[in-house]
């Protein structure tokens, strides 16, 4: 009976012994965000990063690709080749992130804007056909006035390929017959659809035959 007693005894002080080292998750040693702490000599427990850290995935050697500027000023180049399949892309994104308030034409009549929205100038005034490229990459990455920033929907690469997209946009509403290479130019009695954009003007009648291939229902 004593043995027991002993033996119950020892038990209930390994329980308690056990239970003064259990450390809960939701407490443990820790500092408050920017708490003093004695342990730094600049006590600080918030510790400064090492000098050069580059968080993964972010280090930009190529400024103008990632900025659009050289120094301050927006640059005037493309930092890559502008192929079709970059206008193309440029085209695709520009009409998802861009249209519903810049329009399709780049006028500045999107749907969001016709609902309320404060309207965009034209992609199609003096100031804008002349600003360099870059600043349409800026503008796309930092925002301007009450135009939010779109670097985190659109990645560099992608705002690039709109800005490329918005410079054909800008040279296809100023168009005259003079950029029409030679051979390829249509006598002007032909241009038969004239209408401007928003305008409500159709297209003419297509030709039957014209008609039939859209449908697919060209000869075979
Ligand atoms: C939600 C509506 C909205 C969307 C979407 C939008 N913009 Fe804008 N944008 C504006 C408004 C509004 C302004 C005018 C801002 C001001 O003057 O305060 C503007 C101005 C601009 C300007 C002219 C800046 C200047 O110097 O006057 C450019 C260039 C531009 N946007 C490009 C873009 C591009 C490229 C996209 C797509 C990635 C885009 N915007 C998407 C609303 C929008």
């Amino acid at each position: 009976m004593l043995k027991l007693r002993k033996f119950s005894g020892l038990g209930l002080l390994a329980v308690l012994a056990l239970a003064g080292c259990r450390q809960d998750m939701h407490d443990q040693p820790r500092f408050k965000p920017l708490a003093k702490s004695d342990f730094y000599a600049d006590l600080r427990s918030e510790r400064p990063q090492a000098e050069g850290t580059v968080a993964r995935g972010q280090y930009h050697e190529d400024t103008y690709f990632y900025s659009g500027k050289i120094g301050s000023d927006p640059g005037d180049y493309m930092p890559f080749p502008v192929t079709e399949d970059v206008l193309a892309r440029g085209q695709q994104r520009f009409n998802i992130y861009c249209a519903p308030c810049h329009s399709r034409v780049g006028d500045g009549n999107g749907m969001i804007v016709q609902r309320g929205y404060r309207h965009p100038p034209s992609y199609h005034i003096d100031r804008l056909r002349k600003a360099p490229i870059g600043y349409f990459f800026d503008v796309m990455t930092n925002g301007f006035g009450a135009m939010p920033d779109y670097s985190a929907q659109v990645p560099p690469r992608d705002r690039w390929c709109i800005a490329a997209y918005i410079r054909a946009l800008q040279l296809s509403q100023n168009a005259t017959s003079a950029d029409v290479p030679q051979g390829q130019k249509i006598p002007s009695d032909n241009l038969v659809f004239r209408g401007e954009p928003g305008s409500g003007a159709t297209p003419p009648e297509m030709a039957p035959a014209e008609q039939a291939s859209e449908k697919g229902e060209g000869t075979k």
